[in-house]
């Protein structure tokens, strides 16, 4: 049987950019930017994607694209036997973070919904944009539903395949993504708080930056390219052999990086136009998404009633194409090494990472005990609770990181300068690379940086 394959290099860049650009972008980037205080923290960011993420990247794709496997047949044939082991922890990553994903991916239909329904019959503000989510989130049946659906759609696009199914969809789907976030940039901007919140973010100010933040930076920046639990190596190995993987590397991580900022420049121009936003935002950063733009959209922005809709069309569009990378990565496994069929692979995978994220949705209210349990963490990771909260901490702090430890490591000492240079270096590389730049960076760099990442997690940091 011959491996399934992307039409073209322009298909594996959408499906690819696909899987970076998701909630990380549009839920957690413009949060943890907003926390971090803006400017100082977005430089610190953008440096730690040109230093760490992109050299990884680079070498997740290749690894992908040299041995054409999924993660555990590709780390043990580039590397060696035991590097099997750091796909499997992709693999077993790749579920847990799928298992908390589609909960939030979920909201973004229902506040589609929502938004409609406001959008028609105007906004009701009886009760307060923070009750409607409270209520919202609580709802056992409603999330479970939700969750269903999600990993349904998910489910559906990633049994048809690699070209016919993941490529396809993304081919339609990142296109519409790109005109709606164009469309609310041209709104935004055309708003009040438009200068401030570009000062906000593109003025840094380092003042007030932490230490910490820098390593927040690092941590979002593993999430939001989907690094260090194999997708690109998943995704790379669809590749065909004469594709440039410096050039698609470099195009994924623009796309997600310009995404993220835009996103935050789209955000924070709406807060800032509404007297008294900043303050009220202080409590309640996370809830941004769901809690304080829902409001806004229909008080303060222009069309917001056309655009309030579609912003959450754009999310869940987001949402589903990193889903499915997700569910690609631990189907691949099965597929490649269990030599299960597609579909018997999509339903067994899908089927129960779905049962985590029952669980996960019921984890915001509707089960006591699911919503609030607590592990013995030390540190900063000791107030949290609930399995959303602890499967969130485990996977972005841990997982990824110790991942694409050994990722950026194996690659760059235990594979031969001869193989990696001969996979990078040929007619098809732009000019602007470096293979010696890249060597350092994946040798001594990025290791050096993930190292201190997962030693401050072991001291007790929280970076979720
Ligand atoms: N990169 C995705 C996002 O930003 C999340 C993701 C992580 C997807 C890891 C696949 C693998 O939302």
């Amino acid at each position: 049987m011959t491996r399934d394959r992307w039409t073209s290099r322009l298909g594996f860049v959408l499906a690819a950019a696909g899987s970076a650009i998701g909630l990380g972008n549009l839920w957690k980037f413009p949060y943890i930017t907003w926390d971090n205080n803006g400017g100082a923290f977005v430089l610190v960011y953008l440096l730690c994607i040109l230093a760490v993420g992109l050299p990884i990247m680079i070498a997740e794709i290749l690894v992908g694209r040299m041995t054409q496997k999924s993660p555990v047949g590709a780390l043990r044939e580039a590397l060696g036997p035991a590097w099997s082991l750091v796909g499997g922890l992709g693999v077993f990553t790749g579920f847990v973070i799928l298992s908390y994903y589609t909960v939030i991916a979920g909201w973004t239909l229902r506040y589609f919904v929502v938004c409609l329904g406001w959008s028609f019959n105007g906004f009701v503000s009886a009760e307060s944009s923070s009750e409607v989510f409270g209520t919202f989130v609580s709802d056992g049946p409603l999330q479970t539903l939700l969750v269903i659906l999600f990993m349904a759609a998910t489910m559906a696009v990633v049994l048809k395949g690699v070209g016919g199914g993941i490529e396809k969809v993304a081919r339609v789907l990142m296109p519409a993504l790109f005109g709606i976030l164009l469309l609310l940039l041209v709104s935004a901007l055309s708003m009040k708080g438009a200068g401030q919140a570009l000062r906000f973010i593109f003025v840094p100010d380092f003042s007030g930056f932490q230490p910490r933040g820098a390593l927040e930076g690092l941590g979002q920046a593993f999430f939001s390219l989907s690094l260090g639990m194999g997708a690109m190596i998943t995704y790379g190995s669809y590749l065909g052999p004469r594709e440039s993987v410096v050039r698609s590397a470099t195009l994924v991580v623009i796309l997600d990086t310009m995404i993220a900022v835009l996103a935050a420049v789209i955000m924070f121009s709406v807060i800032f136009s509404v007297p008294g936003m900043q303050e009220q935002i202080g409590k309640s950063t996370v809830g941004m998404l769901f809690i304080t733009l829902p409001q806004l959209f229909y008080t303060a922005v222009p069309f917001g009633v056309l655009l309030a809709p579609l912003f959450y069309v754009l999310v869940a569009f987001a949402a589903l194409t990193s889903t499915i990378s997700l569910l690609e990565v631990v189907c691949s496994y099965f597929i490649d090494e269990r030599k299960y069929t597609r579909r018997k692979a999509v339903t067994v995978c899908g089927l129960g990472t779905l049962v985590g994220s029952i669980l996960c949705a019921l984890s915001f209210g509707s089960s006591q005990f699911l919503s609030s349990f607590s592990l013995v963490y030390r540190g900063a990771a000791y107030a949290k609770r609930g399995l959303f909260e602890h499967m969130d901490y485990v996977a972005s702090n841990w997982f990824l990181s110790v991942g694409g430890f050994f990722i950026t490591l194996g690659v760059g000492w235990i594979m031969t300068r001869r193989t990696s240079e001969g996979e990078l270096v040929d007619e098809t590389t732009p000019r602007w690379f470096n293979y010696g730049a890249w060597r350092v960076l994946v040798r001594y760099v990025a290791p050096a940086a993930v190292a201190i990442i997962i030693a401050a997690v072991v001291s007790g940091k929280d970076f979720s």
